[in-house]
């Protein structure tokens, strides 16, 4: 017998459509909020920037796309697709295996239509309150805001998909930056490359945005110079460009705004673009301290989507990041629209407390910082767990692109491992 719950998901991103579709094949009862006027999340290209560009001022105006202008998938299509809903298959306007970002909107606006999910979605609608009624009986009082009127159900459980690429993190640990009186600006309120020509930028970070976005500013900058604290960064000028270097980390700035790197080198800039990631944000939720976070990390989330205590019921979905994101998103929305209607069942709270306890050891063991708890990288193992759970596997021939991917990006780096891996995959 299955067990029709009353859901209640939050944001119509990749992770809530997701969710929604599986939810709805479980036969629960859907509501999906949505704060803008249309779905797609991060997909949906906003060309506002917000007027604190480091967007530490936490009563701004949020703007909540962080894409660029010219932005392509870092991933081939094939490997932002759904088990039965392909992206390789459904070729719009862009036909290239990594296409722009207006392409992956029209995909996600077609499996909406597919899958009839548009019509579960509530439009205009903020959420600004989910709170667990008691910590026995739990159902969630949600509270939300449409127009200015706010409005408050009860639902049996919550899945959280607000997404996670909209608040800035910034490098504060560089003494003399807080006085610097160079532009600064985070990768969030980068649209394209125009302020920064002439200019002498230095890029901060090594995650994704610090690959494309410096190579696009190169084309109009007098200089680049990107700085990584990771130890493994290639120090020197890049082979195919005469105007960027890289550097290690920014020791200190020195009051006449020279920049002092710790390999030794030293320059005057213009702009620092801080390429360094976005902050977890869940301003609505109130869980009596049971929902916590401490740098990045979401204390004690089983397998990144549970929290012990409130399992089932309050789930998250896409907490992993730069990694297979639509096929995690995919094997977690089953496996939490199967255990709300107890398909599959979840080991008792304690088992989950010590399983997410062993995991933060073996992360401390590998010297991974606490900020990175949630990174799992390119590898398959989580999916094909968790797929597993709800009896499901990846698909062999998934398997093997998700495992050639790395190898490209390691062997022929990121002025390369698309090509390389279309020349095996191509479309
Ligand atoms: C610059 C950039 C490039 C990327 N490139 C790739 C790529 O090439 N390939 C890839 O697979 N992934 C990529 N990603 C990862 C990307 O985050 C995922 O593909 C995916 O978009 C995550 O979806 P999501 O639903 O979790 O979050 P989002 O897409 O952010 O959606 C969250 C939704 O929740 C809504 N919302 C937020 N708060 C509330 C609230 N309180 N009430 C109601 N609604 C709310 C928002 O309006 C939004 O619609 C990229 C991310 C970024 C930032
Ligand atoms: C989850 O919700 C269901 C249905 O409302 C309820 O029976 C169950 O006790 C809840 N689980 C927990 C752990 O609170």
């Amino acid at each position: 017998m299955t067990n029709s719950l009353k859901v209640a998901v939050i944001g119509a991103g990749v992770s809530g459509l997701t969710v929604a579709r599986e939810l709805q094949r479980e036969s629960h009862q859907v509501v999906v909020f949505e704060k803008s006027q249309r779905l797609g999340g991060t997909w949906v290209y906003d060309p506002r920037v917000e007027p604190d560009q480091l967007g530490s001022d936490p009563n701004r105006d949020v703007v909540h796309g962080s894409l660029h202008k010219s932005l392509r998938t870092n991933l081939p299509r094939q490997l932002m697709s759904f088990t039965d809903f392909k992206f390789d298959e459904k070729i719009y306007d862009d036909p290239r295996i990594n296409p722009g970002h207006e392409e992956v909107l029209k995909f996600l606006e077609d499996f909406a239509t597919h899958f009839k999910l548009t019509e579960l979605i509530r439009f205009n609608t903020v959420v600004t309150r989910v709170e667990v009624v008691d910590s026995v009986i739990t159902s969630f009082v949600v509270e939300s805001e449409t127009n200015g009127v706010s409005s408050v159900e009860v639902f049996d459980a919550v899945v959280v998909c607000n997404g996670h690429n909209t608040q800035p993190r910034i490098a504060t640990d560089i003494p003399g930056i807080e006085t610097w009186s160079g532009k600064q600006m985070h990768s969030h309120n980068y649209r394209d490359s125009e302020p920064f020509r002439d200019q002498i930028v230095v890029v901060i970070g090594n995650g994704p945005s610090a690959i494309d976005i410096p190579r696009e500013i190169a084309m109009v900058a007098k200089e680049v110079h990107m700085s990584s604290r990771s130890p493994r960064s290639k120090l020197g000028k890049l082979e195919k460009f005469d105007n960027m270097w890289q550097h290690s980390k920014i020791l200190k700035i020195e009051s006449d705004g020279t920049m002092i790197f710790q390999d030794g080198f030293s320059l005057k800039a213009d702009i620092i673009l801080h390429c360094t990631g976005y902050k977890l944000h869940f301003p609505f939720l109130r869980t009596n301290g049971i929902v916590s976070i401490h740098d990045k990390r979401i204390k004690h989330l089983y397998k990144h989507v549970f929290p012990p205590q409130l399992a089932p019921n309050l789930s998250f979905v896409g907490i992993p990041e730069e990694s297979f994101t639509f096929s995690i998103i995919e094997c977690q929305s089953r496996w939490i629209a199967q255990a709300l209607s107890q398909k599959v069942s979840l080991p008792s709270k304690e088992e989950m407390l010590f399983d997410v306890e062993q995991y933060y050891q073996e992360i401390k063991e590998k010297e991974v910082p606490e900020h990175r708890t949630h990174y799992i990288g390119f590898q398959t193992s989580y999916i094909e767990w968790i797929f597993n759970q709800t009896g499901m596997v990846l698909e062999q021939h998934v398997k093997e692109m998700c495992e050639y991917f790395p190898h490209c990006l390691m062997t022929y780096g990121v002025d390369g491992y698309m090509d390389a891996f279309s020349q095996k995959y191509g479309i």
